[in-house]
């Protein structure tokens, strides 16, 4: 019989019931079924309410950055991610900051873009003024919805109405603008726009489709900056190499990913941690980055007239310290903990500051020693590890191997087997 995904009812089961389906399908065995089963701190029925048809729960480690002075205050950075370097990175970095008084940071109201889609308006620009000539109206709709956002001096607050010119012609397209305050924002956006979509379109005299936020929260975004003296990343001319390789990420788009995806390692770290959508804010920054027409840096690097390294990051950033997996994951709430974070925008701000300084790293090793020797070290390690090498020979095989400038697994088995043999014999 051939196998099939095709299992009615899947969701009603429970974890070890869809975990037996799944091993059989797949052919696990009983070591990677008791892998699956071992939940953790995100214990079994935690992980069952968070999302569905759950087996186990994934775990990432969770690295703590430390030397982070931003706004006059020092913060401990709960960093999840996969990626050796980045952690050790940012520390390091944050040092080199802290000589020239830190990273500041700021962000602007927590506010957010639902967006309604009104199609087949004959007279879109009327229509736009009419909607607006109903502003009051429309807020009080949206608000009806989220008294207690409300009563905590959120909610929807304004009203943006554009034509936007389509392949189907000009489209109606409202933007409720709502203070989510300390959430991320989405449910409540949402419900808005949905509630207030009907009305839009009898007032415009047309239908509506999509009723949905915008991840380009461009009024919300984070902004940080930091100024440097030049000996404390390495003298002027790493300083001046800075420089240049952010001049090259503004100018080219291959290079801005890259020099964005470095910002992002920093900012997605903590984004995890704190149980944010991290793909919400990914899809923000990489859409701001673009907003001139042409993908660039989402940060600034420059020399000023005193000679110090000056560096600026502005980008969207939507993180709420309530709802969602902020709250449920008891994990993100400890990493909330360890911050001490009191609102999303402080949130923001702290997260505004790692990925500049993260930023700072990446492009110091490159215009310095290139990227692959500190990576190279917990990479060797790793290989060493893969290689079979335990306790004391992990270090001992990877240091070879990183001075050796071959940090390959067939040369860590032949490194392993001589250590192990000179050892055998004394
Ligand atoms: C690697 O994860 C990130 C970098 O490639 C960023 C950059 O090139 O700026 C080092």
């Amino acid at each position: 019989m051939p196998k099939t995904s095709r299992i009615p009812g899947f969701y009603k089961l429970t974890p070890e019931e869809r975990l037996r389906i799944v091993a059989e399908f797949a052919g696990l065995t009983e070591e990677e079924v008791d892998l699956l089963r071992r939940f953790g701190a995100l214990d079994e029925s935690t992980a069952n309410r968070m999302i569905e048809n759950v087996i186990g729960a994934f775990q990432l480690p969770i690295g703590v950055a430390v030397n982070f002075l931003i706004n006059g205050r020092d913060y401990m950075i709960p960093m999840v991610i996969e990626e050796p370097s980045v952690v050790a990175a940012a520390s390091n970095a944050a040092r080199m900051t802290r000589e020239g008084g830190g990273v500041y940071a700021q962000s602007t109201e927590s506010l957010m873009i639902g967006q309604i889609q009104i199609l087949g308006v004959k007279d879109p620009h009327g229509a736009r003024f009419e909607i607006l000539k109903n502003k009051d109206e429309i807020l009080e709709i949206a608000n009806e919805k989220d008294p207690v956002l409300v009563k905590l001096g959120g909610g929807a607050k304004d009203l943006e109405v554009r034509v936007v010119e389509s392949k189907l012609g000009p489209m109606l397209i409202v933007h409720l603008i709502v203070d989510v305050k300390d959430a991320m924002g989405a449910n409540a956006v949402n419900t808005m726009a949905e509630a207030v979509a009907p009305r839009l379109a009898s007032i415009a005299g047309g239908r509506f489709r999509l009723r949905i936020i915008s991840n380009l929260a461009d009024k919300r975004l984070v902004r940080a900056w930091t100024r440097i003296p030049p000996e404390a990343v390495g003298g002027k001319e790493v300083a001046e190499g800075i420089v240049e390789a952010w001049a090259f990420a503004d100018a080219d788009p291959y290079r801005a990913a890259t020099h964005n995806k470095g910002i992002m390692n920093g900012v997605d770290a903590v984004v995890i941690a704190t149980g944010n959508d991290w793909r919400a804010v990914e899809a923000g920054a990489h859409a701001y980055a673009a907003r001139s027409g042409r993908y660039k840096s989402l940060s600034t690097w420059e020399i000023d007239e005193k000679g110090y390294l000056v560096g600026t990051l502005e980008m969207p950033l939507a993180v709420g310290i309530v709802g969602g997996a902020t709250r449920t994951n008891p994990l993100a709430r400890i990493c909330l903990k360890i911050l001490g974070v009191k609102s999303a925008k402080e949130l923001a701000e702290v997260i505004g500051a790692v990925g500049l300084v993260q930023n700072l790293a990446a492009l110091r090793a490159l215009a310095a020693e290139g990227i692959q020797a500190g990576h190279m070290s917990l990479h060797a390690k790793n290989i060493a590890i893969m290689a079979g090498a335990v306790g004391d020979e992990i270090d001992q095989v990877a240091e070879i191997m990183v001075r050796e400038k071959c940090v390959r697994v067939d040369k860590a088995k032949e490194i392993l087997e001589r250590i192990r043999k000179e050892k055998a014999k004394r």
